[in-house]
């Protein structure tokens, strides 16, 4: 895996991708964020070499390079996901990538479903803590430990400073920022009820497809963490109506500007 990063690393640098100090993880909920990024340079993944192969729905993945509040970021527009057959090392190989390149900081975003009935759909929730319930790991390979520490602390995965500036800017501005634990499923399909029940009983306030396979390779890289994710549905097991896919995505849509916010201000703190 050394080979591909560095072969992955240098094409980027050639590409102009130069020291940027944080990286972007833009999921469902915060694509707008480009909006407000003076774009330097960007590459779709598939012209990427040793990136994951695109699928069929996924062309329009892209990495990109630019100014955000006075700082070098590069970003990911679309991420992989385990449930569309990629491996957990192929899901967390730009994170290798963007931290080759020389970032420090980690931001990420994504959406999902609120367990804790105290959260409501359009919300914003801070990650404190997380499950992962993805059935296995991004560490779990021979040669990890040529690459950091193989038996990496999950102590306190998500930085603690960063977490507290978020929190602070969400009060300034009067948003909603709920904080709780993010449990990581694999997908596809929604959970059943009683799925809902457990996830519950086990201590997670929301669960999604995503986030916790790169926050774990960011640790395993010492960089900070940081993850916001988006309440797109209330996952009430006692009232639970069938999943509605564009109704995730209009939710998803009711956040964006709060979590760019976010987003920004906390860029901006840096
Ligand atoms: N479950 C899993 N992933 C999700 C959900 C959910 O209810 N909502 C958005 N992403």
């Amino acid at each position: 895996m050394l080979k591909y990063i560095e072969e992955t690393a240098e094409y980027l640098e050639e590409k102009g991708f130069k020291s940027p100090e944080i990286g972007i993880i833009l999921g469902t909920g915060l694509g707008q964020l480009l909006n407000h990024i003076e774009i330097l340079k960007e590459v779709s993944y598939n012209h990427i070499p040793n990136f994951p192969t695109a699928t069929v729905e996924f062309h329009k993945g892209k990495l990109i390079y630019g100014n955000l509040e006075g700082k070098k970021v590069i970003v990911m527009q679309g991420r992989f996901h385990l449930y569309e057959g990629y491996t957990l090392q192929d899901v967390t190989f730009p994170v290798r990538i963007m931290e080759k390149l020389g970032i420090k900081t980690l931001l990420v975003s994504n959406a999902a479903g609120a367990i804790n009935l105290n959260f409501k759909k359009g919300e914003l929730m801070l990650i404190d803590d997380h499950i992962n319930l993805q059935g296995s790991s991004p560490l779990a390979f021979k040669g990890v430990s040529l690459l950091g520490e193989r038996f990496t602390d999950m102590s306190a995965p998500y930085d603690k400073k960063l977490n507290n500036t978020f929190e602070s800017i969400a009060k300034t501005h009067n948003i909603t920022l709920h904080k709780g634990v993010y449990a990581s499923v694999v997908g596809p399909q929604l959970e059943t009820r009683a799925e809902y029940r457990m996830l519950k009983i086990i201590g997670a306030d929301a669960v999604g497809m995503s986030t916790v396979p790169e926050i774990i390779v960011a640790n395993h890289l010492n960089l900070k963490v940081a993850a916001v994710s988006v309440l797109t549905d209330e996952c009430d097991p006692d009232n639970l109506e069938p999943v509605n896919i564009d109704d995730i995505i209009a939710n998803a849509a009711k956040a964006e500007p709060n979590m760019i916010t976010l987003f920004k201000e906390l860029i901006n703190s840096l």
